[in-house]
């Protein structure tokens, strides 16, 4: 037996004789019913029957009464399987009311109208109560058999009902927890191929700015070479022609001593039309630029090569972070030249442990991203630094745009941008946030709209046991 089994049954009836009468038929006393059971096993050798379970009628002399009744059996949840409804009952509701009103709370209850006259014609009375599947009629004087029949047989089918009903909600429990297994499986799934996705493209993209890097150096080491001649000759040039202005100058110095007028004309006229005072002031001065020159080219080339550190084949090493600042700086000042002032509050710093060239990406992408937020209107660049305990930090400011409150959560992810097609990839700030978190730091931003914002990177000065595989 399990709780679903129910036998209790409510009769609502107004006379109460007919209250006796059902309990005698429904409720005989329990004694009777199963000794003459045990007294047939005796006799005939007949195996004993399955005992029934009794039912437990309940009486109601009226329909609210019976509904009262029906309230409180659902609240203490033991509901009734099935009522007996007296159709007459010429005091308070009658029976198609009460019927009426017993659904309303319980929809399960099985009904048996029990009637010797209706003031409805049945079909009346269905149309009515709209419960053909509940339903049954039971006419006066009634045999105890067909009560008796009645009262299993539509216990039995509440039993049933209510088994199904929970079969049901089983399974559609089932179903849905199945179709959420299905739905987060699928979830899972897109995300590892977003994921995927993403990381090939970040691969592609780090394969791309290595490459870069490595052409870099490579053209900086091709140029290294013709660069050290031209910078040397100049020098040895820069000797030469003073010795020669000197001679000039002693040539000069001696040409009225020449005794031959025509020779002496000659010679005269030929040093003011190649304008010689000139060519002595400016020679000098012409060399001073081209060294300056030449030195500038080769802090390009020194910075190029620092910059994508190829010589350092990215391995975790002592590195000063500020020497990579100040390289990255140069090799993007044309983009910075006509668009921001650069202010620096730098402070000693002590080496890190780093991979050089990955962080001067970081700085890169920080300067790159500030000068294409200032507009056409000239702005600032503030760079400082600084050591914070065992940590190193690096702020990039500027006065451009600012950052809309509802993309800030966004600008790490990666192909987030807000530039035109063509002018952004928007994966800048997401392999910046990839290396700081590879060398155990963090990176964060305060911004605000139409003022400036503010990028700070912190990094360990020591990276710990486990620190990342430089690729
Ligand atoms: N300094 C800044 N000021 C204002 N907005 C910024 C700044 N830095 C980043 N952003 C915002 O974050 C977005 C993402 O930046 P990110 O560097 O990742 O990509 P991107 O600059 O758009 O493209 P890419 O760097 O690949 O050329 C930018 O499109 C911009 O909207
Ligand atoms: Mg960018």
């Amino acid at each position: 037996m399990d709780d679903l089994s129910n036998r209790r049954i409510l009769l609502i009836d107004d006379t109460p004789s007919i209250h006796d009468d059902f309990r005698k038929i429904l409720t005989p006393p329990a004694a009777d019913a199963n000794s003459l059971d045990d007294l047939e096993a005796q006799l005939f050798g007949a195996q004993a029957k399955p005992r029934q379970q009794p039912f437990e009628l309940d009486s109601a002399y009226g329909g609210q009464e019976g509904l009262n009744k029906v309230c409180q059996a659902l609240e203490q949840q033991r509901p009734y399987a099935l009522a007996f409804v007296d159709m007459r009952m010429p005091q308070g509701w009658d029976g198609a009311q009460t019927i009426e009103r017993l659904w309303q709370e319980d929809p399960r209850l099985q009904v048996v109208v029990c009637t010797a006259y209706s003031d409805y014609s049945w079909e009346d009375l269905l149309e009515r109560l709209q419960g053909h599947n509940r339903l049954l009629i039971l006419k006066k004087p009634f045999d105890n058999i067909e009560v008796q029949q009645m009262a299993s047989t539509l216990t039995s089918k509440w039993e049933m009902t209510a088994r199904a009903l929970l079969q049901m909600h089983h399974l559609e429990d089932l179903v849905e927890q199945r179709t959420e297994d299905l739905r987060q499986a699928g979830a899972a799934l897109q995300q590892e191929i977003d994921e995927r996705k993403q990381l090939e493209n970040q691969l592609v993209q780090s394969e791309k700015l290595a490459s870069l890097g490595q052409l870099a150096a490579g053209v900086a080491h091709e140029i290294n070479n013709p660069i050290g001649f031209v910078a040397s000759n100049l020098g040895s040039l820069a000797g030469y022609l003073e010795q020669i202005s000197q001679l000039l100058t002693a040539y000069r110095q001696s040409e009225e001593a020449i005794a031959a007028p025509e020779l002496r004309k000659r010679l005269q006229s030929l040093r003011e039309s190649i304008d010689l005072d000139f060519l002595q002031e400016d020679i000098p001065l012409l060399i001073k630029e081209s060294k300056d020159g030449i030195g500038r080219v080769e802090q390009i080339v020194k910075d190029l090569k620092n910059f994508s550190r190829v010589d350092s084949d990215q391995h975790w090493q002592m590195a000063d972070l500020q020497q990579g600042i100040d390289s990255t700086l140069n090799i993007v000042a044309s983009e910075l030249k006509y668009k921001a002032d650069l202010i620096k509050h730098y402070q000693p710093l002590p080496e890190i442990e780093c991979l050089p060239s990955q962080l001067n990406q970081v700085v890169m992408n920080l300067v790159i991203n500030a000068a294409q937020a200032i507009g056409p209107e000239r702005g600032t660049i503030t760079l400082s630094n600084g050591v914070a305990g065992d940590r190193v930090w690096l702020e990039v400011s500027d006065s451009g745009c600012g950052i809309d409150e509802q993309h800030l959560q966004k600008i790490f992810d990666p192909f987030f941008t807000t530039k035109p097609v063509g002018q952004g990839t928007g994966l800048g700030l997401s392999l910046s946030y990839g290396i700081v978190k590879k060398h155990g730091g963090q990176i964060s931003v305060r911004s605000q709209l139409g003022v400036g914002s503010t990028f700070r990177v912190e990094l360990p000065i020591r990276q710990g046991p486990h620190r990342p595989d430089p690729a």
